[in-house]
């Protein structure tokens, strides 16, 4: 058991017990071998008043209610009494900055993250200015709370932490890390209704699978997420392969998905 957790997070959230899963499975494991420390704080533990009130009236007038700040400050200093300081502090968020791969990465290796989860029509401002949070959003659709948002964070995230994935070729193989969707994958039987792999996969040429599989990865691609292709880094054979590829696309070729 490592004597510090590579990665922790402390979330602040009115509602706690959300965050079961990440007791399951690869990140469940993870905690319990003290690689990663998962802490979740109740923001109502955090209120003076008798209703344990988190929310208000928005100042201005409007539909809706704004979180309120003080509770979030409050569940800060604790965070940073226990945890020795405050790491990087996150407010989840339909405005904030698109959280990717790319972003993971780095939050991965940031040691300390803080999650805030945001809910209602918004949260006070000063809590994203006076934390100097930084507000991430999952994607362009709004949620009911920043809950889910904050364990997508925690999933994507910690997964990149060395020793929470067993099988550290299957991270580095990953969409998007080389900037392509991935290729199709199979398992036996070689046939099922009707359906069968492609040859080359039972052929035992790993050269030939390595190369139908970065060609596939680059079909997916084209067809699904062309956007992706613009930015990814295509070595000299990988453009070779699109050429192949966007030939067999314009005669109608190609099979698959
Ligand atoms: N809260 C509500 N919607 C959200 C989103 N898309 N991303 C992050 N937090 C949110």
């Amino acid at each position: 058991m490592p004597d510090r957790p590579k990665l922790r997070v402390d979330v602040v959230t009115i509602f706690p017990e959300a965050f079961a899963p990440l007791q399951l499975s690869v990140l469940g494991r993870a905690q319990r071998a003290g690689l990663l420390l998962v802490r979740v704080w109740n923001l109502r533990d955090f209120t003076t008043d008798r209703h344990r009130t988190t929310d208000d009236y928005p100042y201005g007038g409007g539909p809706g209610m704004v979180m309120k700040a003080e509770p979030f400050f409050a569940a800060a200093r604790a965070i940073a009494q226990e945890a020795g300081g405050l790491g990087r502090v996150i407010l989840t968020s339909p405005q904030g900055r698109p959280f990717t791969q790319r972003l993971a990465y780095e939050l991965s290796r940031a040691g300390h993250l803080v999650i805030l989860c945001g809910h209602y029509e918004g949260v006070d401002e000063r809590v994203a200015v006076g934390l100097r949070a930084e507000e991430i959003s999952i994607g362009d659709y709004v949620l009911t709370g920043g809950e889910l948002a904050a364990m997508v964070i925690v999933d994507a995230t910690a997964r990149l932490v060395p020793g929470v994935v067993g099988d550290e070729a299957s991270v580095r193989e990953d969409s998007f890390t080389r900037g392509l969707l991935d290729y199709p994958h199979y398992t036996r039987p070689a046939e099922v209704e009707g359906l069968r792999v492609p040859e080359v996969l039972l052929s035992g040429n790993h050269q030939a699978i390595a190369r139908w599989r970065r060609k596939e990865a680059i079909r997916r691609t084209l067809r699904r997420r062309p956007d992706l292709l613009q930015a990814a880094q295509l070595d000299e054979e990988d453009r070779a392969l699109l050429e192949e590829v966007l030939r067999e696309e314009r005669e109608g070729g190609g099979g698959g998905v």
